[in-house]
């Protein structure tokens, strides 16, 4: 396709200034695409004027205060700018709902506000698009609320698409600079082609030049997004079940499994690594969604409820295999290594560290939670309360404690000296839920070591 309008010529609105929203406008206007950012909370605002974060993302302070100060992004938290915008970018957040489905309602909220903006645009043909995760159907449903408030037409007067996120915590620049794909669905070709329009000139500019994928209409592309993680959930869920099985038979180790499955060609070792199970604020939230939603459209969802089942249960059966190592929970010392969802966060989200902490405490074991980044640790704290103690510090998590789990694989203890361990332990029981180490190398070393997925040894 030809490309019709240099980039410094389009003008970018993104509503949300969350993780996706902010690290999309940060990303954006620092090549040189004129931003507005809208978000309903004034002190983020200010803050983000100020070139400062309100969020850890390697990398995006720099582009952020960059950006500022070349005058490309300015945030705000009204919408009457918006009305200058070709795209507008919709990335405020969908939390769950006690029965698993998706929160729309912030969606919902932005498309009425946005509404005012639409009707008095000054753009050829402005296009929202909506980026936050939902469900199928919702991008059609924001359309159709934004005609309902101002009687224009969609696919006639504004466009409508959906053009979900893939971007991953941690690596948000690296992935919004790079990512593996860029997938479109209009409620009509316009709003497609000026979408894709947009992001071809974006990532010529760039030269990292991801497939960009056009689909039919906004469903399939909605879809898309929770099709592919659940299949990710999937995958792990699929490992940690794999690895149970694998701890009952004497010499098995899932990690070799993997390995074995791995050389198959059609079988792909991502995501296939067996531990804790996951966290954060995507994959449990989306497989539930997807489940509620199912089950509304009369579909059984029984595959995708055994993911969530295998996650759920997952840190129930580490602390029984720690429960079964020390005879009883009650009155021991048991070191939590990382409260982190995954390495390199401050984020505890639905971290499972926490919930094997909970788990630990209510049996009556003494919990102490270390990580090696204090915010995160923060954070632990703040969602876990006095039920466990928190440290920083090697030394103190591990002096005196009668096991030690490994829950979250930071490189920081990927590099420990093993004799750490028997240095400072009671009694020097490692458990491995998240296969940092090499079993023999740790069992050579005096560390008593146990490990998801891990049967027992040879006699
Ligand atoms: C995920 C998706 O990867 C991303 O594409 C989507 O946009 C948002 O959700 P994120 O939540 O940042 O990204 O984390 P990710 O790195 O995917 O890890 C998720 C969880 O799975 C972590 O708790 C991690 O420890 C766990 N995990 C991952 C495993 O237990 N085993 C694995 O093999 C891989």
């Amino acid at each position: 396709m030809a490309i019709r309008r240099a980039l410094a010529e389009w003008r970018i609105g993104i509503v949300g200034l969350g993780y996706v929203g902010l690290t999309t406008a940060a990303v954006l206007a620092y090549h040189g695409v004129k931003v507005t950012g809208v978000d309903v909370d004034a002190a983020k605002v200010e803050a983000i004027n100020r070139g400062e974060a309100p969020i850890y993302e390697p990398g995006l302070n720099k582009l952020l205060r960059e950006a500022i100060e070349r005058g490309t992004l300015y945030a705000t938290t009204s919408y009457a700018p918006l009305r200058e915008a070709d795209i507008i970018f919709i990335t405020v957040g969908t939390p769950s709902l006690s029965d698993g489905s998706i929160n729309l309602g912030y969606v919902f909220d932005a498309a009425e506000k946005l509404a005012d903006a639409l009707a008095a645009s000054t753009a050829e043909y402005p296009v929202v698009a909506v980026k936050s995760t939902v469900v199928p159907g919702t991008t059609r449903r924001v359309a159709g609320i934004i005609e309902e408030q101002t009687g224009l037409h969609p696919g006639r007067d504004f466009g409508a698409a959906s053009n979900p996120e893939f971007l991953r915590e941690g690596r948000a620049v690296e992935d919004t600079l790079n990512p593996s794909r860029v997938v479109i669905g209009g409620i009509e070709p316009r709003s497609a082609s000026q979408l894709k329009e947009f992001w071809q000139s974006f990532y010529q500019r760039l030269g990292t030049n991801p497939p960009i994928l056009v689909v039919d209409n906004p469903e399939t592309a909605e879809m898309i997004k929770y099709a592919s993680n659940a299949f990710l959930a999937m995958k792990i869920s699929f490992a940690n079940m794999l690895a149970r099985i694998c701890e009952k038979i004497t010499g098995c180790d899932i990690v070799e499994v993997v390995k074995g499955m791995a050389r198959d060609p059609r079988i792909n070792p991502a995501f296939l690594g067996a531990g804790l199970g996951y966290g954060g604020s995507c994959f449990p939230k989306d497989v539930k969604a997807l489940t509620a939603h199912a089950r509304s459209l009369c579909v059984e969802p029984r595959l995708l409820e055994a993911i969530d089942w295998v996650n759920e249960t997952q840190p129930h059966h580490i602390a029984k295999r720690l429960e079964e190592l020390l005879n009883t929970l009650r009155g021991k010392t048991v070191t939590i290594l990382g409260a982190a969802f995954k390495p390199d966060t401050d984020d505890v989200r639905e971290s499972r560290a926490l919930a094997l902490a909970k788990i630990l405490a209510e049996r009556g074991a003494r919990v102490r939670i270390h990580d090696p980044n204090p915010k995160a640790l923060e954070n632990a704290k703040r969602t876990l309360g006095p039920i466990a103690e928190y440290t920083t510090s090697m030394e103190e998590a591990l002096r005196g404690a009668d096991a030690a789990v490994i829950a979250t694989d930071w490189e920081h203890y990927k590099s420990l000296n093993p004799a750490l361990y028997t240095r400072l332990m009671r009694r020097p029981l490692l458990f491995d839920a998240r296969r940092i180490y090499d079993p023999q190398t740790m069992k050579k070393a005096g560390v008593e070591y146990h490990a998801v997925g891990l049967g027992g040894d040879p006699k």
